[in-house]
């Protein structure tokens, strides 16, 4: 009987540990969205919130990388976001 109960145990255990695992799995979709998005997306999502989005024949390629630098402070948006942007104004 003891034991049975055991095994009843651990079982309940292991299938605890897989709900979590798939919500942890669930949870990462939203970062593997971002990821997905292309700077054309994240330029239009995040450089309209404060001001209108300047066209990406505003400014030269050398001066979108400042703008980028300084508009990531602004935006509060990752590395990788600012880069997707500005390769996508410099086009
Ligand atoms: C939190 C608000 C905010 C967000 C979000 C924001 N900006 Fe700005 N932006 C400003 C402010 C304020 C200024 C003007 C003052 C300054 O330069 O700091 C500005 C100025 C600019 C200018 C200069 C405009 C000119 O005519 O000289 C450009 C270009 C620009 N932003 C691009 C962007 C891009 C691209 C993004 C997206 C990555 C972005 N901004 C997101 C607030 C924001």
């Amino acid at each position: 009987m003891k034991i049975l109960s055991l095994k009843k145990i651990s079982s309940i255990i292991i299938l605890m540990f897989l709900v979590l695992m798939i919500t942890v799995m669930h949870s990462c979709k939203p970062s593997q969205l971002v990821a997905a998005k292309t700077g054309a997306q994240l330029w239009a999502e995040n450089c309209q919130r404060c001001h209108n989005t300047p066209s990406p024949s505003t400014f030269s390629p050398e001066q979108w990388e400042t703008v980028g630098l300084h508009m990531q402070t602004r935006a509060l948006i990752t590395e990788d976001e600012r880069k997707k942007i500005v390769d996508f104004l410099k086009q």
